[in-house]
């Protein structure tokens, strides 16, 4: 959730860091600061709320010095302050440290620190014991002061410490939680996440859990906690620095919804044999006999990539012939999961590749000598790294908040994922798998027609309507109902519209007594199997005066004589319904969030990635 940039080279430091901190404003905080080395000492500057702000209150302050670290912070330690903003700063003011993760034992390091050692302390953040213990272990080397400073620690940290005493030196250590070296001419960078870095290099170092890094002008050397150095393989940025920005829409969640017909095509991309009408997925390494011994799939994640899953429990179910158990990450992790060696596979999805539950959720999994197949969509990500295989999404950066081609690459990796492991397995008749083969490879073009200028104000029109209203529901059954659940988070976290999602069958069972006249009800209706039942659900809302969007497909023409507006999506197979139907309702929220001025990209007390618990 916060945001770590660190600089040692020729440039004025305090512009490289702002312009980096602005390029992770999107992963959610709540303050800001820097700390800059001048001269045989720290300057250190820290405001609550915007890096805006943190401008305002330092511009012209400084001299120009050329080394410095910057953090924006999202509070969970100590509310968003000066004080518990980062960098923080030892007794003697000659260290100061960023720090992104969460230090569990930080009570008992600051009651010793400050009943045994005399250190003060100036804020309520586990963070600040870093400063103090790296001042205690100070001999005359930061990194080693660095590495004896987080051998005490327990929990998660990137970090970054500089010290007035080493000038033009930054060390950084890595456990839990993201940090990349950018690598320069004369100058090296270090970030919690590539955007920052792509304004100076694409070449990089990605930290590994237990790494350091000394980084000066003239090089990096990246060592383990004893000190023996590492030979870091290079990870060359394909992303354009414009991909990262929002490509003159007013949104980067806009621009995320419209790339999706691209995002889904470069996931598909070489991994479907058009000829054969079969999925290859070279980049998995399981055997045929782990494939075959499976008797039960779990799948754990959360918020959007939990909704994906529910999606993908009827595709692998339907395509695999496996019982498949949907889990939220938070719960799984604590419930005891019945999991068996060699006859369970845990699928983890997670578009950052870093959420704290899902994380922890994949660790137990592989303790119980469970494989974890991961889904996710940033290469070098803890997830990606930690798994026992990986099937990368090649949605791009998503840097809104709401996830959108995230969770539609998503649903994309799942399917394959069903057809190769049914394929395998023998589950899946040949004539079906070429039938979703082709409706795959169909679906960027679908997409298309889908996000067509004219459709666009058919579905500004009616969240123009739907934003005048303070709640919303959203039915469906099946594969529906798992997308609803889906455009009900989109709804509720970007326009603060109380959504909620409901089996449709369900609403006799209590929530009808919330139709009221007039209340806005979205209607999936894709499924033939149960269109029928979701068309009686339909008349039950119509007879409370509820007023009904329906989604359904084109062929199903009924559906308009129930509803008082409906939006036909392209024809396509209904197993893949979901990847069609889930973007009217990207839609839907997105422009009643604009009507509503809302925070479209960075909604109120949300993060683009949950890294705490
Ligand atoms: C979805 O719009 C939200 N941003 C949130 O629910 C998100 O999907 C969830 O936090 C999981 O994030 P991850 O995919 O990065 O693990």
């Amino acid at each position: 959730m916060c945001g770590i940039v660190g600089y040692t080279g020729s440039k004025e430091a305090f512009t490289v860091l702002i312009d980096g901190l602005k390029k992770l404003e999107y992963r959610g905080y709540d303050s800001a600061g820097i700390a800059l080395q001048n001269d045989g000492r720290l300057e250190v500057a820290k405001a609550a709320g915007s890096i805006a702000d943190l401008e305002r209150k330092t511009r012209g302050k400084f001299e120009p010095v050329t080394v410095g670290i910057g953090h924006t912070r999202w509070a969970t330690h100590g509310r968003p302050t000066d004080d518990n903003a980062h960098p923080h700063i030892s007794c003697c003011e000659n260290f100061a440290v960023v720090h992104n993760g969460i230090i569990e034992n930080h009570l008992a390091l600051r009651a010793r620190l400050r009943d045994e050692e005399s250190h003060r302390f100036r804020s309520q953040t586990d963070t600040e014991v870093l400063a103090h213990l790296i001042e205690e272990y100070y001999d005359g080397d930061l990194l080693l002061a660095v590495r004896q400073a987080v051998s005490r620690v327990e929990g998660s940290y990137a970090m970054v410490a500089l010290s007035a005493k080493e000038p033009g030196r930054l060390v950084c250590a890595r456990k839990d939680s993201p940090l990349v070296i950018g690598l320069g001419e004369g100058e090296n960078f270090v970030a919690s996440d590539i955007p920052a870095l792509l304004a100076h290099t694409r070449k990089t170092y990605i930290l590994e859990d237990g790494e350091f890094a000394s980084l000066t002008p003239a090089g990096v050397v990246v060592t383990d906690a004893r000190g023996a150095r590492i030979d870091k393989q290079l990870f060359e940025v394909k992303w354009d620095a414009v991909a990262a920005e929002k490509g003159g829409y007013a949104h980067f969640m806009l621009k995320e919804i419209m790339e999706q017909p691209v995002a889904v095509r470069e996931t598909l991309r070489q991994r479907i044999d058009a000829a054969a009408g079969k999925v290859t997925l070279d980049e998995l390494a399981f055997t045929p006999d782990e494939i075959r011994n499976l008797e039960k799939i779990y799948i754990v994640a959360c918020g959007t990539a939990y909704h994906a899953g529910l999606v993908g429990k009827f595709a692998i179910e339907k395509l695999v012939g496996l019982p498949v158990e949907v889990d939220l990450a938070s719960e799984y992790r604590y419930r005891e999961p019945l999991l068996q060696k060699g006859k369970h596979l845990v699928i983890v999805i997670s578009q950052s590749g870093e959420t704290a539950d899902t994380l922890a959720a994949m660790r137990l999994s592989r303790e119980s000598g469970v494989k974890v197949l991961a889904v996710t969509n940033v290469v070098g990500s803890s997830v990606s790294r930690e798994a026992d295989q990986v099937l990368f999404t090649w949605a791009g950066p998503e840097v809104a908040v709401a996830s959108t081609k995230a969770y539609l690459t998503q649903l994309i990796a799942l399917y394959l994922i069903a057809l190769y492991l049914g394929d395998i397995r023998g589950a899946v008749a040949p004539a079906l798998a070429a039938e979703l083969v082709r409706g795959l490879r169909a679906l960027p073009d679908q997409l298309g027609l889908v996000l067509a200028a004219e459709r666009l104000e058919e579905l500004r029109a009616y969240a123009a309507r739907l934003a005048r209203w303070e709640d919303a529901f959203f039915l469906g059954r099946n594969l529906d109902y798992a997308v609803a659940m889906e455009g009900s988070l989109k709804l509720k976290e970007i326009s603060y519209i109380h959504a909620e999602a409901y089996a449709a069958g369900e609403l006799k069972h209590g929530t009808l007594a919330l139709i009221t006249e007039g209340i806005p009800v979205i209607a999936l209706a894709t499924q033939q199997a149960v269109l029928e039942k979701t068309l009686s659900n339909v008349q039950e809302v119509n007879a409370r005066g509820g007023s009904v969007f329906a989604v359904t497909q084109e062929g199903h023409r009924e559906v308009a004589r129930q509803v008082d507006a409906i939006f036909y999506l392209p024809p396509v197979h209904d197993l893949l319904a979901p990847v069609l139907t889930a973007v009217p309702l990207q839609l839907i929220a997105y422009y009643a969030a604009a009507a509503r001025n809302c925070s479209v990209d960075k909604p109120r007390n949300l993060a683009k990635s949950v890294t705490v618990e």
